[in-house]
């Protein structure tokens, strides 16, 4: 939703920025632009389209962009864009010049009562260039700044008590060339900490070539950034206290690594991933959760879970719904994180939430927990990004270690998430006495085969591409399966569509003919989970209904069932695991079928239209 980037100091600032966007572009592609201060002057250059054609467009223009080139600017801002109000345009680009040149502003968020404030703005004689809710907040700032504050950090705090809305801004003054001044609310800044240099992102991959200490700004704060000082203030000014975190990832973690694609690079790395997850919380025979106390007293206080999360996180929650009840007897219900907050959730201390996110700021989750808070639930996250507001905000987290994921399409957070849920419905079933000691140990030892196995299937990958290769041109595509076979199905349309922006639904395969299978024709691809030993006599009967009225079908099936007859064009399978653990192999291939698909098609896989990673609008 939004990237942004900052820079103070001696590098080439207009390279630093540009890096910036290009590790943020996952968060919104529309246009892309910088500003800064050269010699005394404001200066934006922006442009519609992605980063590379505001590089082209700099580039052509004289702009050294390279890494060793001279740094005569003393501040630069920059953006990239996912558009909410105004279409996505030159105009529209941030960032906004306020109309007397003394301010520019780029923002992530929404201002609610713009329409109100442009009014207001009109009528003192401001004049607007673009159709964007952030001009406002460029042209207020400077209406303070000129008319009653006549100091850039005050005005600031002024026009704050004027916006109602979400928002990560930085702003430029032309008379303040030393400084970037931010403001947070509702949406990620993360301060990066050097020597003699300081850096702003919306997000650590901007950052991690340059530093490793960051601060995540809280709420509600204002940030007063030169070259040699960072200061922290509450919205009255008060300076605050902050705590400096280190982060370890890798510097290439942010890279494509010689893979075509983030999505390509980052399917490979869920063997590893999943290990880092899970084996590290596997001692001695038991499952320690750190940081989260799974006391007998703690767990039996527990009458009901709810789990909240958006989009693919939400599928994995799904997963966990059918886990812990399964294993422990409890009660889960799992909704959608937009939904949750006005359904009047049945909810009190007795219930644990569990908030399930990969990037830990996406605001319809952050408003379900919230709203769980206040209902007098406990709260355990599992977030993949260290330091997010989900993290800090709920009362419990379990990271999920996938490390930094860009493409826009979840691949190896699911299937982290997954290792996640599997271990806290494992121990709380340990816990409440309901697994004998053999299960327990037997479930343990699947968690710690699982990373060889999905390399088994990343070395078989081929047979994937080979059937996306002849059936990309579908037009409509059926995931179909019972049990935890229709969750994984859920996610693996998800995963088809968003990428490949091929029509696709998913479907209990008991549901289908009660309605949907009138849409089943000659030719409609039908891709079926099969890996549930009880259910597979049930699924062969509904893929013998589709395969009867033309469908094309592939099965998906483990190892035991390679002999077994079932109405489908191809299978492809995966190797064996008990069949509760079936959900985290058979993802892999249906991620590795959406990415072929939509690579046959030509499409944009990891920055795909209309999405951005990292919701944090409502
Ligand atoms: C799909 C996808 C989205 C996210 C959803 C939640 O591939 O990435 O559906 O899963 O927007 O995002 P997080 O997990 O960051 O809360």
């Amino acid at each position: 939703m939004c990237g942004i980037v900052g820079y103070i100091g001696a590098r080439n600032t207009l390279s630093v920025l540009i890096k910036g966007l290009e590790c943020l572009e996952y968060r919104g592609y529309d246009s892309a632009g910088v500003s800064f201060i050269q010699n005394g002057k404001l200066n934006v250059i922006k442009k519609k389209g992605k980063v590379k054609e505001l590089y082209k467009l700099m580039d052509d223009s004289g702009y050294d962009l390279s890494e060793k080139g001279k740094n005569s600017i003393s501040a630069g801002i920059g953006h990239t864009r996912w558009a909410t109000h105004g279409a996505p345009s030159d105009e529209n680009s941030h960032p906004h010049m306020s109309m007397n040149g003394k301010i520019c502003v780029v923002h992530n968020g929404i201002i609610e009562n713009y329409a109100e404030l442009r009014s207001f703005l009109r009528k003192k004689g401001y004049e607007f260039a673009s159709d964007t809710d952030t001009e406002v907040a460029a042209q207020l700032i400077e209406y303070y700044y000129t008319k009653k504050e006549h100091d850039f950090e005050g005005s600031i705090r002024r026009a704050l008590q004027d916006i109602v809305g979400s928002y990560a801004l930085c702003v430029l003054c032309v008379d303040y060339p030393d400084r970037i001044i931010c403001a947070k609310k509702d949406n990620p800044i993360v301060i990066g900490i050097g020597d003699k240099e300081n850096f702003i992102a919306s997000d650590i991959p901007a950052l991690i070539e340059y530093t490793r200490d960051v601060v995540f700004m809280e709420d509600n704060c204002i940030l007063i950034m030169t070259k040699d000082s960072i200061t922290i203030k509450d919205v009255h000014g008060e300076v605050l206290d902050y705590e400096v975190a280190h982060v370890d990832w890798d510097t290439d973690a942010a890279q494509k690594g010689g893979y075509a694609h983030f999505m390509m690079k980052e399917m490979f790395e869920e063997p590893k991933v999943f290990e880092a997850t899970v084996a590290p919380r596997i001692k001695d025979g038991d499952i320690f959760l750190e940081h989260f106390p799974c006391t007998k007293e703690f767990v039996s206080n527990i009458n009901s879970i709810n789990i909240v999360a958006c989009g693919t996180a939400y599928h994995a929650g799904c997963i966990g719904k059918y886990l812990i009840e399964k294993l422990c007897r409890i009660p889960v219900t799992c909704t959608v994180a937009s939904e949750f907050i006005y359904s009047d959730p049945i909810i009190d201390e007795h219930t644990l939430t569990v908030v399930i996110s990969q990037s830990g700021e996406t605001l319809d989750t952050r408003n379900a927990m919230r709203e769980a808070k206040n209902r007098g639930s406990q709260t355990l996250a599992i977030v993949n990004v260290i330091g997010s507001t989900i993290a800090r905000e709920s009362d419990y987290v379990l990271y999920t270690a996938a490390g930094p994921e860009i493409s826009v399409a979840s691949t190896k957070a699911y299937t982290t998430q997954l290792g996640c849920v599997y271990l806290l419905a494992l121990k709380f079933a340990k816990v409440l006495g309901k697994i004998t000691p053999e299960k327990y140990a037997d479930y343990q030892y699947e968690l710690l085969e699982m990373p060889s196995k999905l390399q088994k299937i990343l070395d078989v990958q081929d047979r994937i591409q080979r059937f996306a290769s002849a059936e990309y041109n579908a037009e409509s595509i059926f995931f179909i399966g019972r049990g935890l076979d229709y969750y994984l199905s859920m996610e693996a349309s998800l995963k088809l569509k968003e990428i490949s922006y091929i029509h696709s639904e998913a479907y209990a395969g008991g549901e289908l003919k009660h309605g949907t299978i009138a849409l089943i024709e000659d030719g409609t691809l039908v891709v079926s989970p099969i890996t549930q030993d009880e259910l597979a006599g049930k699924m062969e009967s509904n893929i013998k209904e589709v395969s009867t009225r033309g469908a094309t079908v592939l099965a998906i099936i483990p190892e035991r069932f390679a002999e077994r007859e079932f109405s489908c064009n191809e299978k492809f399978i995966i190797p064996d695991c008990d069949e509760l653990f079936a959900p985290i192999l058979t993802a892999l291939p249906c991620q590795l079928f959406a990415y072929y698909m939509a690579v046959n098609k030509g499409c944009d896989i990891d920055k795909p239209r209309n999405l951005a990673k990292s919701v944090t609008v409502e």
